[in-house]
């Protein structure tokens, strides 16, 4: 009796095929013939099973290298099922069936049996009595040819996954190329401004009034020829690392945000501690801040509700600071949940780039820190919080010196 190859065993291993999907079901209900075939396919070491006419779709949708089939065991409901559970493969897929036939000569029930099984497609008919060295001889090319079906679909798995990826690359380096570029544009008049103000705060005759304004708008100017700056160098400029008091500057970023929150009434719960300090950038923990309140407010309904916290705080065994932001906004539903840090992902239409929660989740790394998010959608009450932990010990706070 001929054996299956040791080539064709390191082959099957090497593709490491799963077991259900290399297996052969065994359809032969009557008399002994599905044992003897099973014994058969064993000693050759392939994996096997016996089906009934009932399973044997259903066993096929959930994977199978080929089956072997008697004919007897088919009827028109069976065929029927076992047809549309084959029309339903994906493209890469044409399971191959060997069909026990009867031997003799072509009558009209032949006839008639040929026109039951084309639905079947894929199928190589042996007719009985099979020789053993036939039957095992045709499972295995029924198996190779099936292996290829395999290693096609892997291919073309593959591809699509090094397309997303390099999709999502040539965004990004659009993305750093556009960002760069507008900085660039920005920075001109900003400077431009920067004097005006400067040279405005100077003049003896403005009124205190005025002059705090100026000072604000200076202060604001700073952050935008920061960020700019920042952009054009690709992260590359020194930026200050300092002990930063973290309520102080999460306050002063909400003030930022006075007017939004004014116009659409929202009830704002702060519970901040400003005794927390953490080693960081100012500019980059204000845009972190900055980016989840703006998200938060976009949220939040009319006369709705935001809660910000920033305490003392513990991960993994680190101390730091965890500040919490809170709404009663719609939420967000759980099929978006794992896409919200990515680039360009937003639910904002025009409005959104989509690249707020990106930068969040980068300038949070950035400070050795982590950033989570819960929230509860489609039914009543509706709230998302977003926690962000940054460490009191982060060493790594030098700039980063990436090109
Ligand atoms: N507090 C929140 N409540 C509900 N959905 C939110 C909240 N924060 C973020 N999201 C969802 O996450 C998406 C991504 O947010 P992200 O800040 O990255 O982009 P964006 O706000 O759409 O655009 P922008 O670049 O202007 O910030 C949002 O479009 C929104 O669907
Ligand atoms: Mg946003």
């Amino acid at each position: 009796m001929q054996r299956q190859s040791d080539t064709d065993e390191q082959k099957l291993r090497a593709l490491e095929i799963p077991f259900h999907e290399r297996r052969v079901l065994v359809l032969a209900p009557l008399g002994r013939d599905g044992c003897l075939i099973c014994r058969l396919l064993e000693r050759a070491q392939i994996v096997c099973g016996i089906s009934t006419p009932d399973r044997l779709a259903d066993e096929i949708s959930n994977g199978a290298g080929t089956a072997i089939i008697a004919e007897e065991s088919l009827n028109v409901r069976s065929v029927e099922r076992l047809a549309s559970v084959l029309r339903q493969q994906p493209s890469w897929s044409d399971l191959p069936l060997i069909l026990l036939t009867a031997a003799g000569r072509v009558t009209s029930a032949t006839l008639q049996r040929n026109l039951l099984r084309e639905p079947l497609g894929n199928v190589l008919l042996l007719e009985r009595p099979v020789r053993p060295e036939t039957l095992l001889s045709s499972v295995q090319n029924a198996l190779r040819a099936r292996f290829r079906q395999y290693q096609v679909r892997d291919y073309v798995r593959q591809q699509a996954q090094a397309e997303e990826a390099l999709r999502r690359t040539e965004k990004l380096a659009v993305a750093g190329r556009l960002t760069a570029s507008i900085a660039h544009e920005i920075n001109n008049p900003l400077e431009a401004v920067t004097n005006i103000v400067w040279l405005l705060q100077n003049n003896p005759e403005l009124p205190v009034e005025a002059r705090d304004y100026l000072r604000m708008a200076q202060q604001e100017l700073d952050r935008v020829t920061h960020i700019t700056k920042q952009t054009l160098s690709f992260y590359r400029e020194p930026s200050q690392s300092a002990q930063i008091n973290v309520g102080e500057l999460l306050n002063g970023v909400l003030g930022v945000f006075s007017a939004r929150l004014q116009n659409k009434d929202v009830r704002l719960q702060r519970d901040i501690d400003t005794t927390c300090k953490v080693p960081g950038r100012p500019g980059e923990i204000r845009q972190i801040f900055a980016n989840l309140i703006s998200n938060s407010v976009d949220a939040v309904p009319q006369h709705g509700a935001m809660r910000i916290r920033c305490a003392p705080g513990h991960s993994r065994g680190r101390r730091g600071v965890r500040i919490l932001f809170g709404d009663n906004g719609p939420g967000i539903p759980y099929a978006i949940r794992s896409k919200i840090f990515e680039a360009f992902f937003s639910t904002k239409g025009a409005v959104g780039t989509g690249l707020g929660l990106w930068v969040v989740k980068d300038l949070v790394a950035k400070h050795g820190g982590s950033v989570q998010v819960r929230s509860r959608n489609g039914s009543t009450p509706s709230w998302t919080v977003f926690s962000v932990f940054l460490p009191a010990d982060f060493e790594a706070s030098q700039p980063r010196s990436t090109p």
